[in-house]
This record gives C-alpha cells, sequence and structure tokens, in this order.
C-alpha cells in the first residue's frame, strides 16, 4: 500500500482512509462512488483540475481522466505529476477555459464530473454547470466544490475587518467588493440551487473544512488525525456543515 496526495492506495483502487482535512470528506464521498460502480473504468472529466490532486490519483485507480484548465503552468505540472506517477496514458491535459467549456468536451460521455473551486472565478457559473450537466451520461455523477459565504463572513470578522464581512454578508453573490480574489461564494440553498436549474439531481452536500481553519496550526498539526476524524463527523451535520469554508455537492445526472 502506498499513499498518494492524501489518499491511501492499494492494487490500483482507492482505499483507505483520506488524511487531508481539506479532501478527506470529498475523497469518502467519491470512494464511496467509485464502489458503486465496481470494476468499471470511469471516463472522468476535471474542470480546473490544476495539477492533478484529484485527476492523478483517479488515474492510478484505473479511471480516464481529463483535465480542463485555463493554466498552461498547472496543466504543465500536471502533465509531469502523472508521469512521475506512471498514468501518463490515462490522464489527458486539455487547456480551455470553463467558461467555453461546452465546445471542448463530448456530450454526454463522461461518468463523473469534478469542478471543484472554479465555479468562483469563472465569469458566469450557470453556462458552466450546463455544460458538465451536458458532458455527464444520464446516470453519471458531479462532484463539485464551492466556497462557502458564512465562512468568508466569519473570517473577515474575527480577524477585525467588520467592513468587509458586512460587505459580504450582504452581498447576494457572497463578495467582499472589488479586491475580493473570488467572484462569489455559495450558502447551500443557493449551491444546490445551481445545480437543480441544470437538470441535475442533488443527492448530498457537506461542509469541507468546518474547522481546519479555524485552529491554532500548533492544534491542525499536532493532531491531524483526530481532526479529519472531527471533520468527517461534522460534514453532513448543519449547522456545522453550513459554517464550512466550503460546500461539496455530489449531484447526478437522472438516468
Ligand atoms: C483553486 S484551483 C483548484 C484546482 C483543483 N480543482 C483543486 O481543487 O485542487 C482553480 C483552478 O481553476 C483554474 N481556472 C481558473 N479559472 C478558470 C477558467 N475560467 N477555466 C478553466 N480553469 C480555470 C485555475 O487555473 C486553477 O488551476
Amino acid at each position: 500500500m502506498t499513499r498518494l496526495d492524501g489518499v491511501e492506495q492499494t492494487r490500483g483502487r482507492l482505499a483507505g482512509p483520506p488524511l487531508t482535512p481539506r479532501t478527506a470528506v470529498i475523497w469518502s464521498v467519491l470512494r464511496t462512488e467509485l464502489e458503486r460502480r465496481d470494476g468499471d473504468e470511469l471516463t472522468v472529466l476535471d474542470v480546473g483540475g490544476g495539477t492533478g490532486g484529484f485527476a492523478v490519483p483517479l488515474a492510478q485507480a484505473g479511471h480516464r481522466v481529463t483535465v480542463v484548465d485555463a493554466s498552461p503552468d498547472a496543466l504543465a505540472a500536471l502533465t509531469r505529476r502523472a508521469a512521475e506517477a506512471g498514468v501518463a496514458a490515462r490522464v489527458r491535459a486539455l487547456q480551455g477555459d470553463g467558461d467555453a467549456l461546452a465546445g471542448l468536451v463530448e456530450p454526454a460521455g463522461v461518468d463523473l464530473v469534478l469542478c471543484h473551486s472554479v465555479l468562483e472565478v469563472v465569469d458566469d457559473p450557470a453556462p458552466v454547470v450546463a455544460a458538465l450537466a451536458a458532458a455527464l451520461r444520464p446516470g453519471g455523477a458531479a462532484s463539485v466544490l464551492v466556497a462557502g459565504q458564512a465562512a468568508a463572513v466569519l473570517a473577515r470578522a474575527v480577524n477585525g475587518h467588520l467592513d468587509q464581512a458586512a460587505a459580504l454578508a450582504a452581498d447576494p453573490a457572497g463578495a467582499a467588493g472589488p479586491r475580493d480574489t473570488l467572484r462569489r461564494r455559495y450558502d447551500a440553498g443557493r449551491a444546490a440551487a445551481l445545480l437543480t436549474a441544470a437538470g441535475l439531481v442533488v443527492e448530498e452536500t457537506h461542509g469541507v473544512r468546518v474547522l481546519a481553519d479555524l485552529l491554532p496550526a500548533a492544534v491542525a498539526d499536532g493532531q491531524p488525525a483526530a481532526l479529519v476524524e472531527l471533520e468527517l463527523a461534522l460534514a453532513a451535520r448543519p449547522p456545522y456543515r453550513d459554517l464550512a469554508a466550503q460546500l461539496h455537492l455530489f449531484a447526478r445526472r437522472p438516468a
């Protein structure tokens, strides 16, 4: 058994407990879907997949992954990482803009689509989500990770930036003005509505990093296993879920 990117791998399949607060909840949801499809080689599309933190382990688990990303540097790092992991043949790097996704991928050809930390930065998330949904085969699944608005309000407030906290809390898009690095953030209801409007059925919503960003580094670094365990325990439970730094939605295109 080897460890890679917070996921234990064995005989080409994802296995074992995920290890980091940033990824544990997401891998736990994805692992359930992969186990449900046990034995199938899935076609995976990772939009804004960056350097392959999810793509490479999925390829190592035997799936074929296309990563669409706007950044040539990220794609170069992805390609190197895939080669080092011995899965270059199962990872395709495609430079492109998520806003133009519809023109980049074949419709109804994908079993699993990932879109993590991207909908906050694209020009308009609705057509991107429509393109994600259109890329899925009927019965295919979408893993979508977005920034949480409530956590960002609290983070600014506890750091003393009450004006920014107030602006962010009042903004229907969940942004804190022109200097904000993100264009929008979500609560669970708005994120679900975005996916539902594209014809996807939301099956699960989890909070990612409910606690991790709130703890002193000494606690997070000193008790990593306990933190992951607590993140997993709280992820699906309101009100903890709704205060997480990110919200993870798992949705499906109806069969
Ligand atoms: C925060 S990173 C997330 C990477 C990866 N999905 C993850 O969760 O680790 C955002 C990624 O989205 C890419 N990106 C940003 N805007 C994009 C766009 N309009 N179209 C495609 N990719 C984009 C960036 O290049 C970057 O690799």
